[in-house]
């Protein structure tokens, strides 16, 4: 079965005609380029399989449950944060289950009984199962191979360059480990810092071991 597929694609703006009854699939394990020149379409395409944009015809399918990662020329950051807090906030889900049982906790403090029990070990066992323990040391290893512990983790992100925002965001998106990372002309966002930062993280990624460096 395939993580994507798409069929009947049409799309286009006044008289401009993006695409014509366009039909492709991407499947586990490979790799999908768009090439084409500026203007021809690629970044509408993305925000079409997004469901940023509802195109004039066509049937978009992703694999149910299928979580997907996307670095976008306008990245969206909290200025505000520190590179740590920032890299943080790709476990949010986490820390609102670790919320959750420590609110469980508090619950049995006072009264106990089966049901808090087993809503504790549930708690317990999902962060356990999802690495919660070790998401500091995950942070870590991710940062250093992409340079960023050198930045200085408790830098504010307003205060960075774009090189390094760059790197940061990059971070953010591999620590969330999606599924499908779709990057739209990540050789724009990473400027000087590409191609090897990039092939280095995605590297970082198993399921494209495949990529290596030349
Ligand atoms: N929201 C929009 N409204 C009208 N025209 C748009 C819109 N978004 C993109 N376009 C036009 O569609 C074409 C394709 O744009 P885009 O997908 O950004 O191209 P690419 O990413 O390949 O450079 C361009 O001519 C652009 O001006
Ligand atoms: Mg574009």
């Amino acid at each position: 079965m395939s993580l994507l597929e798409v069929m009947g694609l049409s799309h286009s703006y006044g008289d401009k005609q993006l695409y014509t009854n366009a039909s492709f699939e991407l499947y586990k394990g490979e790799h999908m380029g768009v090439v084409g020149q500026n203007g021809a379409g690629k970044s509408t395409l993305l925000k079409i399989l997004m469901g940023e944009v509802v195109p004039d015809n066509g049937y978009i399918k992703w694999q149910s449950n299928i979580k997907v990662g996307i670095l976008d020329q306008y990245a969206h950051i909290i200025e505000n944060y520190t590179v740590f807090q920032y890299l943080k906030t790709a476990f949010n889900d986490l820390y609102d289950v670790e919320r959750k049982l420590n609110d469980v906790y508090m619950e049995m403090a006072s009264i106990q009984n089966d049901k808090l029990m087993k809503k504790a070990a549930y708690y317990q066992d999902v962060l356990e199962e999802k690495d919660f323990y070790n998401i500091e040391s995950n942070i870590a290893k991710v940062a250093t191979g992409l340079g960023i512990t050198a930045i200085g983790m408790d830098k504010i992100l307003k205060e960075l360059s774009g090189g390094q925002r760059a790197k940061v965001i990059l971070a953010k998106l591999l620590l969330e480990k999606p599924d499908i990372l779709i990057l739209d002309e990540p050789t724009n966002f990473l400027v000087v810092y590409f191609p090897r930062l990039l092939i280095r993280s995605l590297c970082l990624f198993p399921f494209l071991q495949d990529l290596q460096l030349s």
